[in-house]
């Protein structure tokens, strides 16, 4: 029934006017599932490589067509995933891209939900998942690679961890977003917005921390549930070899200074979540910091794992943390992430679904969060490529997909 007739590729725009992969796949009972690649901007050394779009469209159409059309039936993901790996032929997507990739793995997912008629969360986890929901980590305040002349720290995340549903949880970080836009006012400091929505004003990193303690705090008094927050330091892209040290605008930290530091940070703010902390290749400083915190907070590697299980397994060995981001563009496909949140769960880490800084509406990861009982998902507060995830997970809690 699902066995896959076409896949059409084509070239669409991402949130930052970036060309992507768009994937259809239609199967011979008349199915159909369409997805997108999103795509990173503060991305791993360790990613699986996305290719130019129409490169990676031209490469897809060669290799993997002929071994997915009339071969493979999309309700079978395994299947579909190893076609693709097989078309591909390297280790990490540089064949026919992992955007390629991701895109027709997600459309054929959603070929498979549609043929059951199944909400795509249902047929990802089966019936025996998809009850519980994830927190969203709500970007607010953000600099780095992804807004010139702001933060140090590349994203200031809320985190309503007493929210009783999603709906309130989506709410709560939308008033986080405008709570902080008035501080900024208040204070005659202007900001525009990062790639992610967030506000991305000319402070200092501490001002940013003093904000956002203020303005999760008024908003939870208002809705009254706590919310706390956390970071994504990005710190691979802080992270410089020859000044052996992680450069801020008011100075160089060496890593034990950059461990004290973020501990400091957790300890004066309770810190839900921290992101990539450390560099990418530094698994120690990530146990050192994981012995130091772990116990308080989510200390959860990104560019560290590159949603691959290998280096997660490195990482567990190492104690180098307490959960990981799962992305599904950053190793091709759903399959992998699968695989790498299944490790996870097996070895007591917390999952966090994650959108990328380029995005577009599809609505996956939603799904994927839920299918897989994610304690959080990342995927931005304000913003439609945002909002298409956020307002997902409410119909999916509303039982309205
Ligand atoms: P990216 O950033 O999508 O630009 O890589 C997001 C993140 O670092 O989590
Ligand atoms: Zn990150």
């Amino acid at each position: 029934m699902t066995l896959i007739t076409d896949v059409r590729l084509r070239r669409v725009l991402d949130s930052r006017g970036n060309a992507t992969v768009e994937a259809d796949v239609l199967t011979e009972s008349g199915g159909f599932g369409r997805g997108k690649a999103p795509s990173g901007a503060s991305t791993g050394e360790y990613e699986a490589i996305e290719l130019p779009a129409n490169e990676a469209i031209a490469k897809a159409r060669e290799e993997a067509l002929p071994r997915l059309i009339g071969e493979v039936h999309a309700g079978n993901q395994r299947d579909v995933d190893a076609a693709l790996h097989a078309a591909d032929g390297t280790d990490d997507f540089s064949g026919i891209g992992a955007n390629s990739a991701v895109a027709i793995s997600m459309a054929a997912a959603k070929a498979g939900a549609d043929v059951l008629g199944a909400p795509l969360y249902q047929h990802l986890g089966g019936t025996f998942r998809g009850n519980e929901y994830p927190t969203p980590l709500g970007n607010i305040i953000g600099g780095g690679e992804h807004a010139a002349d702001a933060t140090n720290i590349q994203e200031f995340l809320a985190a309503p961890v007493g929210a009783p549903s999603v709906e309130e949880a989506v709410f709560a970080n939308a008033a986080v977003h405008q709570e902080v836009h008035d501080i900024l006012a208040d204070r005659d400091l202007p900001a525009g917005k990062g790639d992610e929505g967030a506000w991305a004003p000319s402070i200092s990193d501490d001002e940013a921390f003093e904000i956002m303690d203020e303005a999760v705090e008024t908003v939870a008094d208002d809705f009254g549930f706590a919310i706390s927050f956390g970071l994504d330091v990005a710190g691979a892209e802080l992270y410089d070899d020859e000044a052996d040290g992680y450069v801020y605008d008011d100075g160089v930290k060496s890593t034990e200074e950059q461990i004290e530091y973020i501990a400091g940070k957790v300890e004066e703010y309770d810190l839900v979540y921290v992101e990539d902390p450390l560099d990418e290749n530094d698994y120690e400083a990530f146990a050192d910091l994981t012995a130091q915190v772990g116990d308080q907070t989510l200390v959860c590697g990104d560019d560290l794992f590159v949603t691959n299980v290998e280096r997660l397994q490195a990482g567990i060995n190492a104690d180098a943390g307490n959960s990981i981001l799962i992305k599904p563009n950053q190793i091709g496909t759903l399959t992998d992430a699968v695989d790498a949140i299944e490790l996870a769960t097996a070895s007591g880490y917390e999952s966090v679904v994650s959108h990328r800084s380029g995005e577009t509406e599809d609505t996956t990861i939603a799904h994927l969060a839920v299918a897989t009982d994610a304690p959080f998902i990342k995927t931005g507060a304000v913003g439609g490529e945002r909002t298409a995830k956020l307002n997902e997970l409410i119909r999916i809690e509303d039982n309205a997909v």
